[in-house]
């Protein structure tokens, strides 16, 4: 998937100190460098368990609650965003999470990159920056590039799960993933998901939220 035009912008924000020792002393333990070659998740995990990939983990609340009470799945977080993977880290170490490891990198990367064809059991996608400007929807990364990539790295009957409290970006989402050959989508299926930090935003804002579930086809 050829881009310039990513689906994010850097912004820090405020590190608090917790955070920028937990990037110093535990992303080296509980963080898996970014390569450009694929991952051998049986090694990292050491062992052979299903194996989700989140995009856009945030302040990991979620991430480490879903780890935490799925332990016989593996889970890798995806995350550029410094303060959000320090506060994750922590709950890593606090919760000695054995099943949920980190990368610091850009999510699209990653998928091309590290995650083996045909390897995934589920991809989560939380809240992703809705990207609400109209000249800024090429930002938006449920695209049908995106589409072509998940459908390539989820294993058959793989799930994609998604989330968002921006009506007309589910719209979008749901239209990109139907329009799909490889994805069917699952309207009564039902993955169980906590509450997320910004969904907790959006429903104070009073966003509707949308959860939409799709199916990897077998071929
Ligand atoms: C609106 S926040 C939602 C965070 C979390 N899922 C939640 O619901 O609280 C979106 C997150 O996705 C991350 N993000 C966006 N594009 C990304 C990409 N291409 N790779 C990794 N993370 C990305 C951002 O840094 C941000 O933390």
């Amino acid at each position: 998937m050829k881009r310039e035009i990513r689906s994010y912008v850097l912004r820090q924000g405020r590190t608090t100190p917790a955070q920028q020792r937990a990037l110093e002393e535990l992303l080296p333990r509980f963080g898996i460098p970014f390569s450009n070659s694929f991952l051998d998740t049986g090694q990292v995990f050491t062992r052979t368990a299903p194996v989700v990939l989140e995009i856009g983990s945030g302040m990991g609340e979620t991430t480490a609650a879903i780890a935490q009470s799925n332990p016989d799945t593996d889970y890798i977080a995806v995350e550029v965003h410094g303060p959000g993977i320090g506060s994750l880290l922590k709950k890593i170490d606090a919760l000695e999470l054995r099943n949920l490891r980190l990368i610091r990198h850009d999510a699209v990367a990653v998928l091309e990159q590290m995650i083996p064809d045909a390897s995934l059991a589920g991809l989560h996608l939380f809240f992703p920056d809705p990207w609400p400007k109209k000249r800024h929807h090429k930002r938006r990364l449920v695209q049908p590039a995106f589409a072509a990539l998940a459908a390539r790295k989820l294993a058959p009957g793989g799930y994609f799960h998604a989330a968002t409290d921006w009506p007309e970006y589910a719209t979008q989402i749901d239209a990109v993933l139907s329009s799909s050959p490889l994805f069917e989508k699952n309207s009564q299926g039902k993955k169980v998901r906590p509450v997320t930090k910004f969904e907790r935003r959006g429903i104070g804002l009073g966003h509707p939220v949308r959860d939409l579930l799709f199916l990897r086809r077998q071929k």
